[in-house]
């Protein structure tokens, strides 16, 4: 189809609408028939979706056609160059050059992970601006475990971003309304047009808001099994390629981690119950699949960002501030710069302080026991998310409150042995009564055989590294 009139005013949006010589159903023609979208055509179709020229029928149109099509490399890497461009994009001092890193993580039950790695990092020298997210689903998200901390507040402009970066060297914060803007547009309306699974989606939605964020290096943590939202190492393989392509295409270093998320990782899952137990790991206290982890992504970072002459060396960098008292002091100052009080921080950071004195926790608590003497085989880490997310620690829609003191403590590990009826797990809970739904599926939730389990993670959650 060719254009044949040329105007596109403000507010109008339709077919006919054509602007330098692209107009949208020709463009959805393309695609839709399995044709390559050219840069311009990409960067076309992100400006009119943001200046809001490109009508719902044809932006689901679009997106259908994307999905079923696919997005080649060049398209996925295109589509993210131009959505990172639809709004603001940080800027940081030129001094900061080369040092200036974050993680995504694509999600799994009891993922704390960012909650130690940003301060952890920051005591290496590097900078972490970590734009996070919430949790829509079964537990909460970043932001909202860390909201569990009296007074913490994750909504800063990039001046008062910017600031916290210079004092403390890290802050964890929410997306400001122009960082990009596209993705909001895109991802509501992939919401309900059953286009949210498909890799070049999901990378440039993911990968455009850490391009914007201005990174040098970028560390990806895509899990894979039944926590995780990609079940099979197939599909998390191809995802974690992708997104590490788009990142080093767009400018900035990016790897990739594959970790295991069968199971819960660590002890605690639920808001204020994750913030306890990242507060032990920042103390060299964690346990070991968690430390391990934060080791492994932030060395790759050291390692990246030029901090480290090789990844064994940036692991015991970052290893070091664990036990060495200066990444919990970076958590302190963060906490402190983001709003808690001076003094409910340090004593939430003092060694052998009950955090629950200060944190919220709920009314009631239920131990589940194990029906039979063994060994943990697995421990379904969807199962803990199902019961977390029903016991109010998650939200199905935008906008719900949640629970911050609800949440499940595991005593036990997978490779681990098990007592017949010795408590494996604590449910925090609010009811007074926890239902019996609720005590059979964690119940299920624990497989134990007679027999040792010769395959368990053997204290590394790290499946391969994609570079
Ligand atoms: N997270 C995002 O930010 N975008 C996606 O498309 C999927 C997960």
């Amino acid at each position: 189809m060719r254009p044949t009139e040329k105007y596109d005013q403000n507010g109008i949006s339709g077919e006919r609408v054509i602007s330098n010589g692209f107009c949208m159903p020709s463009l959805i023609m393309k695609k839709r028939d399995g044709g390559k979208l050219t840069r311009n055509e990409i960067e076309y179709f992100i400006r009119q979706v943001v200046k809001g020229h490109v009508q719902e029928g044809q932006l689901g149109a679009m997106l259908m056609a994307m999905f079923i099509r696919s997005l080649d490399n060049e398209e996925t890497t295109n589509l993210t160059r131009a959505m990172t461009h639809s709004g603001d994009v940080l800027r940081w001092p030129d001094e900061w050059k080369g040092s200036v890193v974050d993680k995504h993580s694509t999600g799994g039950v009891g993922d704390k992970v960012s909650l130690v790695l940003a301060p952890a990092l920051a005591a290496c020298g590097v900078k972490v601006p970590m734009v996070s997210g919430r949790g829509l689903g079964h537990t909460g998200g970043t932001l909202d475990k860390l909201e569990s901390i009296p007074g913490f507040n994750v909504s800063l402009s990039h001046e008062a971003m910017l600031q916290v970066m210079k004092n403390v060297g890290c802050c964890i914060v929410g997306q400001t309304s122009n960082l990009v803007p596209a993705d909001k547009i895109l991802y509501a309306t992939r919401d309900v047009t059953s286009t949210t699974e498909n890799i070049g989606l999901i990378t440039s939605s993911i990968i455009s808001k850490k391009v914007a964020e201005s990174l040098d290096a970028l560390v990806l943590d895509v899990k894979i099994g039944k926590g995780a939202f990609l079940k099979d190492e197939q599909s998390a393989r191809e995802l974690a390629t992708r997104m590490v392509k788009a990142g080093n295409g767009s400018g900035v270093k990016t790897v990739a981690l594959l970790t295991d998320m069968d199971s819960p990782l660590g002890h605690m899952v639920g808001n204020a119950l994750e913030v306890a137990e990242s507060i032990h790991c920042l103390h060299g206290d964690g346990p070991q699949d968690l430390t391990d982890l934060v080791i492994r992504l932030g060395g790759q970072l050291l390692f990246k960002a030029g901090h480290a002459s090789g990844l064994q060396e940036a692991y015991n960098i970052i290893n070091g501030t664990l036990h060495n008292g200066t990444a919990i002091a970076k958590f302190a100052a963060m906490m402190k710069a983001q709003g808690v009080k001076a003094d409910l921080a340090d004593r939430l950071c003092e060694k052998g302080v009950d955090v629950f004195e200060i944190l919220p926790r709920a009314k009631h608590s239920t131990q589940i026991k194990s029906e039979m003497s063994g060994y943990v085989h697995d421990i379904d880490a969807m199962k803990c998310a199902v019961v977390t997310g029903k016991l109010g620690a998650g939200r199905t829609k935008a906008g719900e409150a949640i629970s911050f003191g609800v949440g499940l403590h595991l005593s036990t590990h997978v490779g681990k042995h098990v007592e017949k009826d010795t408590t494996w797990m604590t449910v925090y809970h609010n009811e007074e009564k926890l239902p019996d739904m609720f005590v059979s599926m964690l119940e299920d939730a624990l497989n134990v055989r007679p027999e040792p389990v010769k395959t368990a993670h053997k204290g590394t959650r790290v499946v391969d590294v994609i570079t």
